[in-house]
């Protein structure tokens, strides 16, 4: 018998053994397993690698991505010549691995498989058609929430491949890697898909990045910080361009995908739990289990960066990083007040403002900054359900949120 979980044990007979992480796992013990970055490394950094000098910016374009000649009869790569960023081992091979985190992580993407088709928007398509069935307010949140994601995901996506891909020099790190930027593309689909069943507008939908003001802010924020990475000449190596690097992952990561998607994530599940646009709210739901996986991946790379490069993380640059979160909060909470002017579904702009400097404090926990707000409080206790991804029946009662898919076979 095949089995998802552990194949070869199974061959063996070994028995299945439980991951680490199992998928659908509680958002606190995913946060307990991304503590594990922020702790010793498994094998020690290897002293012979100390001191070396690093990589001079225009060192051979491609040094340290996985494309140079090969080296016939090197020495087998050991755990120890591994590396974060800067590692000039090779990086086509994935094992033995050193950030086990990463691999588990990928096998719990890959878990949690899913494809928006098997979603069922008929509700959502009846409610939207209904001229009673929603109030402008909602219909105003559901539009602007798939205007900003639907480009929003796309810019992850691209700055995932074009930008960040490169300057992580670790193949358990890229196998991850890999598997996100296929998920963002599974997400700008669902989104796609939803503006298609519902007969939204698909060019006021996808420009609306371009032309409201609270959808195009964002995005424009988070431009700057991957124009670095994606520079073709940019080289890390040296203590200022690999605090670039960082800079840009905290964007990205702990901004963009961490604070950025919070509001439209509240408003769209909001409306699930009310029973309106369920079609909507589940792929959301989807979406929400895999964002939460990838700023807790990002968050462990940030702080693997960290433990191997402490000279990095100056007090200057932690007060940086500090502003540059509570300057994304504004804006957050900017969107919060122009997708409802009005309080809506039990919900106002000042709740956000309230929820927004809640996970603002965790965020700065995670990466091991002072929190911003202190005294914040959670006024969406349900969300903690939510990223509680049970093996149980959905909020919605729809179908079973954590499943696996048509590829675990199994041959008795
Ligand atoms: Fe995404
Ligand atoms: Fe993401």
């Amino acid at each position: 018998m095949l089995s998802w979980d552990d194949p070869i044990a199974a061959i063996k007979g070994e028995g299945q053994k439980e991951p680490a992480v199992r998928p659908g796992m509680g958002f606190q013990e995913n946060e307990a397993l991304m503590s594990t970055a922020g702790a010793a490394p498994s094998v020690s950094p290897d002293p012979e690698n100390a001191g070396q000098p690093l990589a001079e910016p225009n060192e051979d374009a491609l040094t340290g991505t996985g494309l140079e000649d090969i080296e016939m009869g090197a020495e087998r790569i050991r755990v120890d010549d591994k590396k974060i960023i800067n590692c000039h081992a090779d990086l086509n091979q994935l094992v033995p691995f050193k950030y086990k985190w990463a691999w588990q992580k990928y096998l719990d993407g890959c878990a949690n498989h899913w494809m928006p088709q098997e979603i069922n928007m008929n509700a959502d398509i009846a409610l939207w058609k209904d001229p009673n069935g929603l109030t402008e307010d909602e219909r105003t949140i559901v539009k602007r929430n798939l205007g900003f994601f639907s480009t929003a995901d796309s810019l992850v996506a691209n700055n995932l491949v074009l930008a960040v891909y490169r300057h992580i020099t670790n193949p358990e790190c890229r196998q991850y890697l890999l598997r996100q930027a296929f998920e963002e593309a599974l997400h700008t689909h669902a989104y796609q898909y939803c503006v298609e069943s519902l007969g939204l507008d698909e060019g006021e939908i996808f420009n609306m990045y371009r032309e409201v003001p609270s959808v195009a802010t964002k995005a424009e924020w988070a431009l700057p910080f991957t124009k670095h990475l994606a520079d073709p000449n940019f080289r890390t190596g040296t203590p200022e361009a690999d605090q670039k690097l960082l800079r840009e992952l905290i964007a990205f990561y702990v901004v963009f995908e961490g604070i950025f998607f919070y509001v439209g994530f509240v408003q769209i599940l909001s409306m699930g739990r009310r029973n309106k646009m369920t079609g909507v709210a589940e792929q959301f739901q989807y979406i929400l289990r895999d964002e939460s996986m990838h700023m807790n991946f990002g968050i462990d790379v940030i702080n693997q960066i960290k433990l191997e490069n402490p000279h990095l993380w100056t007090e200057d640059f932690k007060n940086e990083m500090r502003t540059l979160i509570s300057d994304a909060v504004e804006l957050e909470a900017q969107y919060a007040r122009d997708t409802m002017p009005r309080g809506v579904l039990g919900m106002n702009a000042q709740m956000f403002e309230e929820y927004l400097h809640f996970i603002a404090n965790r965020r700065c926990a995670q990466i091991g900054l002072a929190e911003l707000y202190p005294g914040a409080d959670n006024p969406f206790p349900w969300m903690s359900e939510v990223l509680d991804l049970k093996k149980e029946k959905n909020f919605f009662e729809t179908r079973v949120t954590e499943y696996q898919t048509g590829g675990a076979l199994s041959w008795d």
